[in-house]
Formats: C-alpha cells, structure tokens, sequence
C-alpha cells in the first residue's frame, strides 16, 4: 500500500537508504496541529471554489477533527514510511474517510505552501510563548531593582571600578536589552501575520479560483504573500526569529558572567538560593551557579543554530529546495532551550540575595569618586582638562601614601591646587556623586525611580 504522496511515474518505490534519509517526522510532528488547522481552512476555500460539495467538506472537516483528535491523544502517530508530518496526517485522513473523499483535500495545495504557513504559525505561537517568559525574567529583575533602590554598587568600565551606580539602575541595564527583544519579537510577529503563503501552491499560485485571503484569516494571519515564490522559498522570517533568540541567550549571558563573578569569594556581592544553585559530587562545601553557566554555555548554541540556518539559506537559487527541510531542527532547538532555560533563570534572579553591604562599601574604593572631583572644579570654573590632570594629581598622592580620596587634609588639597577648596569634600561621599548625576538616564535615585516606572510601562 502506497502512502507517499508521489509516484505515479515511478516504476519502482523509493530504496531504503533514500527513505532513511528523506524522513522528517521525528522533527517535524509538531506541526501536525498547525497542518491540521491548515487542512481545514483549504476544505473551506475548495468547497467556496465549488470544488467540494457542502456535504463533502462537512465529512472532510469531521475526519479532520476525528484525525486531530487522535493525533493529540497519541493514538495516531507517524509511521517510518511517512516521509513527513504532512504524508503521515494525508494517511491518516485517507485511513478514516476513505481514498475518495480524502483524496479531494490535496488539490490546489503543496507542500511547499503548507510548510511555510505552517512554520510560521507554530513560530509565531511561540514567540508569544518565549516573550511571555522574557517578560517574566525582565519583571523579576524589576523587582529587584525596586527592592533595592537607594544601595550603591561600584560600576565598572574595563572591569575595574570607575563610578559609584546605584544596584538598581546596574540591574535595570540589563532589563532594557530583554525589552527590546520583546519589541523585536512583536515587530516580527506582525511583519510574519501580513504573510500567509498558503495557496501559492508549489511556487506559481494556484488554478482553481482559491482565496488565499481567506485562508489566511482562518489561520491568524492579516494577510496573504504577495509573490507566490517568494512565499514558498523565503526563509527570513526563520533567520530572523533565531536571531531574537540567539541575542535573548547573548543578554542572558551577559548577566549570568556577572552572578557567576559576584558570586565568587573575592566579590561576594550575591547569595544564590539554594533552590537554584547545585553542589559538587567530591567537594562537600561547594555551590555553584550553574543556571548562570548554563545559561552563557547555551548562548553558543543559539548563535550556532542562527549561524548555520544562514549558512543553509545562503546561495540558494528560487524556489523551493530540499535543502529548506534543514531549517527546522536549528530553530527548535532554539525555541527548546529558551523555553527550559527562561524559567529557571528567572527563578535565580528572583531569589538572588544582595550582599549590600560590602556593594556599598566597595561603591567609593578604587578612586571611584575622582570624575566627582573633576567635575567640581569645573562647575568652579576650572577648564576640564586642568581639572581632569589635578583630579589625577589627587590619585597619585593618595596611591603613593595607600590612602583613599577623601583621606587627604585640605592642607593636601590646597598644596595640588588653590582651586581645591575644602568644599570639594561635598562630592567625596558616595550620596553626593549618586545624587549629582541627575540628568535623564543617570544614577541618581529620582532617574532610576524613574526609570524603573518607564520600563515597567514598556513591557506588556
Ligand atoms: N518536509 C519538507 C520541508 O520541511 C516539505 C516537503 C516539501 N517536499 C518536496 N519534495 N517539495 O521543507
């Protein structure tokens, strides 16, 4: 019994060796619900085009609700001579109407249509599934940034102390990168909606009076392609979800180096819960923050599954090539990983203790608070440029006695410069250079309050 959907001028059925390699359902199952709900939308169209009877098509739409019922419970499944999630469900359907009526389903459609709208259906439902989870990781690092407001942090450039931060406004920097990838997700979303590709048949559009608008709209889309080969040979929309995700993983991974970092006896700025964090099998007192290793080590393979998807796409002529079978596997391994991922990295950060204390204590050392002397004695008149080489006069003092800014007398001051008043003792504290930088998107606590409510208002 014949189940490929071709081979009427084949003399003999496919070897063994080619099905081995052709077959797809053990990846591509999981568009079986997406399928099915194609099948119904093009049994309205061909019963709308005259080409199924009212009876026909109401029997066609049971079989199909019959098949996906069975499909869901796992009484039905692929067989290893289905060559796709598309044979197997035509099987299916044939199985349980019969070679007349189920044969009727197929006209006016291929493959490559169905694949393409298919792919893009079950994208688009999770990328609402994936953003939903970056919004709850962006939720929870606004938690902690409100939780925290008014601690003080040294910020880094080059790794080494350069200006005291507030902790808050640190965490909410990397908030704002997970906000644009729901941006990014949702712009996506709406330019994949405009673009149904069923009904453009193998590549040229179809014969038989089917409305692809119609079809389109029974599927969640707001619109039909408007060029029949680019609907079924496009793939952009595949390599550009995995983009968003592949820069998800790179924010994810940006964070989790510093919980690892701070995490560490030398910063020991954070405690991880122990819910989410893991021991060692020969070092009793170990615990360690594997969510944040995991989540940078698996940032590699998202941005492998986007790199190879292009390297797939690249040079290839129109329109549809086998070839286009190999852009599934790297894209769900990508929503895979996300969707375990996203939830247990969460998790960590909710649950992250501060150690804010020693976060304030280390917010001033390092010279951290020299700009605040520069910047003093500019507002005092002093050109930057004299102000930036008496500021670093400052530092060179102290490092040479091993003593911090505000540990020099005024006689110290005044011995460097004139211009270095005792009131420069003002900005030498960690309130007053916080406070001080006050303009939109700076450290000081109003910003950051502020700040904190812009971003709770950017996300859905
Ligand atoms: N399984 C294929 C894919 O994922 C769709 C089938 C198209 N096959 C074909 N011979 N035109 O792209």
């Amino acid at each position: 019994q014949k189940t490929a959907l071709w081979g009427g001028r084949f003399a003999t059925g496919p070897s063994p060796e080619l099905v081995e390699l052709s077959r797809s359902t053990h990846f591509d199952w999981r568009l079986a619900p997406y399928d099915l709900a194609g099948s119904r939308a093009h049994a309205f169209v061909l019963q709308a085009a005259g080409l199924l009877s009212r009876d026909d098509c109401t029997a066609l739409i049971a079989g199909i609700d019959a098949l996906a019922a069975d499909v869901e419970s796992g009484a039905f499944v692929a067989e290893p001579g289905d060559e796709d999630v598309h044979t197997a469900l035509e099987r299916g359907l044939l199985e349980r109407l019969g070679p007349d009526l189920g044969g009727r389903l197929r006209a006016g459609r291929s493959r490559n249509d169905q694949i393409a709208t298919l792919f893009k259906m079950y994208l688009r439902d999770h990328g609402r599934r994936i953003g939903g989870l970056v919004t709850d990781l962006a939720r929870a690092i606004a938690e902690q940034a409100e939780t925290h407001l008014g601690v003080a942090m040294p910020g880094r450039t080059h790794l080494q102390h350069a200006q005291p931060v507030l902790l808050s406004h640190h965490l909410l920097a990397h908030a704002w990168p997970l906000v644009r990838d729901l941006e990014r997700l949702a712009d996506w979303d709406a330019r994949v909606a405009a673009d149904s590709p069923y009904g453009a048949g193998a590549l040229a559009g179809s014969s038989l009076g089917l409305d692809p608008e119609k079809v389109a709209a029974d599927l969640g889309f707001t619109g039909s392609t408007a060029n029949s080969i680019d609907g079924t040979s496009a793939r952009d929309f595949v390599a550009e979800f995995a983009f968003v995700t592949a820069q998800i993983g790179i924010d994810l991974s940006r964070l989790a180096e510093e919980i690892i970092i701070w995490n560490t006896k030398e910063f020991d700025f954070v405690t991880l819960h122990d819910g989410y964090s893991t021991g060692s099998s020969i070092m009793p007192q170990k615990k360690n923050p594997d969510i944040a290793e995991l989540a940078r080590g698996k940032s590699g393979r998202l941005v492998g599954n986007l790199t190879g998807l292009l390297a797939t796409l690249k040079g290839l002529p129109l329109a549809y090539n086998r070839d286009l079978q190999e852009d599934k596997e790297p894209v769900f391994d990508s929503i895979d990983t996300l969707e375990v991922l996203l939830p247990a990295f969460t998790g960590m950060v909710a649950t992250l203790t501060f150690n804010t204390e020693r976060m304030q204590e280390l917010a001033p050392q390092g010279f951290a608070l020299a700009t605040d002397i520069a910047e003093w004695l500019v507002r005092e008149g002093v050109p930057f440029r004299d102000a930036h080489e008496l500021s670093g006069a400052c530092v060179q003092l102290c490092e040479q006695r091993g003593i911090e800014l505000w540990d020099l007398s005024d006689e110290d001051f005044a011995a460097i410069s004139p211009a270095l008043t005792p009131g420069v003792r003002e900005v030498l504290t960690v309130e007053g250079s916080l406070a001080s930088r006050d303009s939109r998107g700076g450290t000081a606590l109003v910003r950051v309050t502020e700040q904190l409510a812009e971003l709770r208002s950017r996300l859905p």
